[in-house]
């Protein structure tokens, strides 16, 4: 589309394959799709043959998203099992570029590690009052809807398929977990939309999903309960869910964000959380299809002078003493950490905790605590870090694993932007949480070179070394210059941008730092806290107990401590404080000039937009440095051993 960014699919990235002839053997509308993707199909002699595998008998070696990748006698061959599986072979040799077209290769097994690779978006159909059109959005409005309707034209939204799809994501939920008013009418009078709009992502092998609000049969169908237990609620959601399934047999089914921050739910009727799920698991399981039912629940009215309660605690506390009473088709959706998507928490307790339930895991590849789009922050390395913990200690199963019966989702960070995601280097936040949900081991720097490398397929090694200092590194930088150790928060209430120390220390949301002229951070201890640590299995529970074993990066979150305490690496707390908060705002600085001396090498909209963005940043790391170090300088009285000015 003119105006609108390619993304990491720039005529460019097809330079290899579109010089080649190739061959496309097999029926159906994802060959389709691979068929209209190449230049030249059913060439003869070709040099790329992409086909379906003739033997059924095969099947089930490479599954649904499997291929095979060969070469030999100067063809390169792509065998798959299953027409998906024949598209993302396809997309493979467009990320190898001219090295499928190399030496020969023996046969390479691709096959994703997670079966479910999938993107939430938090679009309202509607701008919210507070919210916006995307809620925590940072990339403009909604891709699907425009003032209130489904836009007319969607071949945007095909482009936006096309861009997921070559990454290996196969899952879209399209609306917002806050169901509001308007949007709950897309599972029944305006399920034409989620029609209209799975008829541009089913070509890229993805499946729509769509966030229900659990009060459905109150709020549509003009029951008087939405009790799990009530056979009226119950029959309400099978026929509307046959409905669905009418209008779009391949639909993948719910997501619900129940009994949270003011969501309808079981709770209401006095019923588990499974119990909730469960009712929609049984009217979707006849369809094939699933319920995505999120973990996030918490008491968001909590008394700040209410030391017992702990947020860190409530979702362990609400589902591990359901594990086992989950249907099998009932994904129990957990964020990766206990809080809420900030720069450093540990991994969440719940995903060790319920080895008789299919977990997914949700990241959030939208900044809403990373810095909004405004801020350079590369964040795979981070997921990464998630993915491969092992939550039961060395030689354990890692999250990726636990993972893999439900499926890792992010929280999609693209809207209607010329860019997609507001900032353009975002757009690697997206592609990389493909990549990670299809092999979870992989390097994220060698997944952001892929990514520099399709989406500025000139690049100079000066261009390219440039887009490395600036990423490899930005979310530890980010994390240097914002909350400390783990902390959190301490950003402006509602908004979530920019520091606010004290902005959530006396409200309801229970995100409390409990800094005072002594210490800082959260006794999550077993011995004298909230007893969170005992949430995990060993090791962690005695690693995180004691302040001699946690690890520097999550001391806050677990301990409060002296600022004279000695961490691991030798710093008091309070000189780590100051000298990170130092050194973020001045990589923050770096990133900028590394920048200035590479931006006349791209388009001069990139380079506009990337300007803009960066002396935001800059501006932005100065302002948290100050605020965080003349707060901790006040309450601590303690001065930077290094003289620095604080105010
Ligand atoms: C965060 C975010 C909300 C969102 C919620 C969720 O609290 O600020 O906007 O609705 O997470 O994940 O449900």
């Amino acid at each position: 589309m003119t105006g609108v960014h390619p993304a990491w699919l720039p005529a460019e990235a097809f330079r290899a394959v579109n010089s080649r002839r190739v061959a496309v053997h097999g029926e159906g509308l994802l060959v389709d799709t691979v068929r209209a993707e190449v230049a030249a199909a059913e060439s003869s002699s070709p040099e790329l043959v992409l086909s379906l595998a003739a033997s059924p008998g095969s099947r089930g070696v490479l599954g649904d998203d499997g291929f095979t990748l060969e070469r030999a006698d100067g063809v390169t061959r792509i065998v798959a099992e299953a027409p998906a599986g024949l598209l993302y072979g396809f997309f493979h040799v467009v990320r190898l570029g001219e090295a499928a077209f190399g030496a020969d290769r023996p046969v390479e097994v691709h096959r994703p590690a997670l079966r479910r690779r999938m993107v939430d978006h938090w679009d309202n159909v509607d701008i919210h009052p507070i919210m916006g059109q995307v809620e925590r959005g940072y990339a403009g409005g909604s891709l699907f809807w425009e003032r209130g309707a489904l836009r007319a034209d969607l071949s945007r939204v095909r482009d936006y398929a096309r861009l997921l799809a070559s990454c290996g994501i196969n899952a879209v939920a399209i609306n917002n977990v806050n169901v509001h008013r308007t949007e709950a009418h897309l599972l029944t009078d305006r399920l034409g939309e989620v029609a209209a709009i799975a008829a541009h992502l089913r070509p890229y092998g993805i499946r729509t999903h769509l966030s229900v609000n659990f009060a459905s049969p109150i709020v549509l169908g003009g029951l008087a309960t939405a009790d799990p237990r009530d056979p009226a609620a119950r029959q309400w959601w099978e026929v509307t869910t046959r409905r669905v399934y009418e209008t779009i047999p391949d639909f993948g089914g719910y997501v619900v964000k129940a009994d949270s921050e003011g969501q309808s739910g079981p709770f209401a009727y006095g019923r588990s959380h499974a119990e909730g799920a469960n009712m929609l698991a049984d009217a979707l399981a006849p369809h094939g299809g699933v319920v995505h039912w999120r973990a996030f629940v918490y008491n968001h009215r909590q008394d700040w002078r209410d030391r017992s309660t702990d947020r860190a605690r409530a979702a362990y506390d609400h589902f591990a003493p359901l594990d086992g009473q989950f249907r099998d088709n009932a994904i129990l959706q957990v964020k990766h950490g206990p809080m809420d998507f900030q720069t450093r928490e540990p991994v969440s307790p719940v995903i060790a905790a319920m080895p008789g339930t299919r977990l997914a895991v949700e990241l959030q590849a939208t900044q809403e605590y990373t810095g909004q789009q405004r801020h350079v922050c590369y964040l795979a390395p981070m997921w990464s870090e998630v993915l491969r913990f092992q939550p039961h200690g060395d030689g354990g199963p890692a999250v990726a694993t636990l993972a893999g019966s439900g499926g890792l989702v992010a929280v999609s960070n693209a809207g209607d932007d010329p860019f997609w995601t507001g900032h353009p280097l975002a757009q690697a936040n997206l592609y990389a949480f493909g990549r990670l949900a299809w092999a979870p081991d992989a390097d994220p720097l060698t997944i952001l070179d892929e990514w520099i490398g399709l989406t500025f397929p000139d690049a100079t090694p000066q261009l390219r070394q440039a887009l490395h200092a600036m990423m490899d590194d930005s979310w530890r930088t980010y994390e240097r210059y914002t909350a400390p150790l783990g902390v959190g928060f301490m950003v402006r209430p509602g908004r979530h941008y920019g520091p606010d120390v004290d902005g959530y220390e006396y409200s309801p949301w229970g995100t409390y730092h409990f800094a005072d002229r002594d210490g800082v951070g959260v006794d999550r201890t077993r011995a004298t806290g909230t007893g969170y640590t005992g949430q995990y299995p060993q090791p962690w529970a005695d690693t995180y107990e004691s302040v001699d074993t946690c690890p520097d990066e999550l001391l806050l979150f677990f301990h409060h401590v002296p600022y004279g305490h000695v961490l691991r690496s030798g710093s008091t707390v309070i000189q780590h404080i100051y000298d990170t908060h130092f050194a973020g705002a001045d990589e923050a600085a770096q990133i900028r000039d590394a920048w200035s001396a590479v931006g006349h090498l791209v388009g001069s909209d990139v380079d506009d937009r990337m300007r803009e963005r960066l002396d935001e940043q800059v501006r932005s790391a100065a302002e948290w440095r100050d605020q965080i170090n003349t707060y901790f300088y006040r309450k601590s009285g303690v001065p930077d051993a290094k003289g620095r000015r604080i105010y």
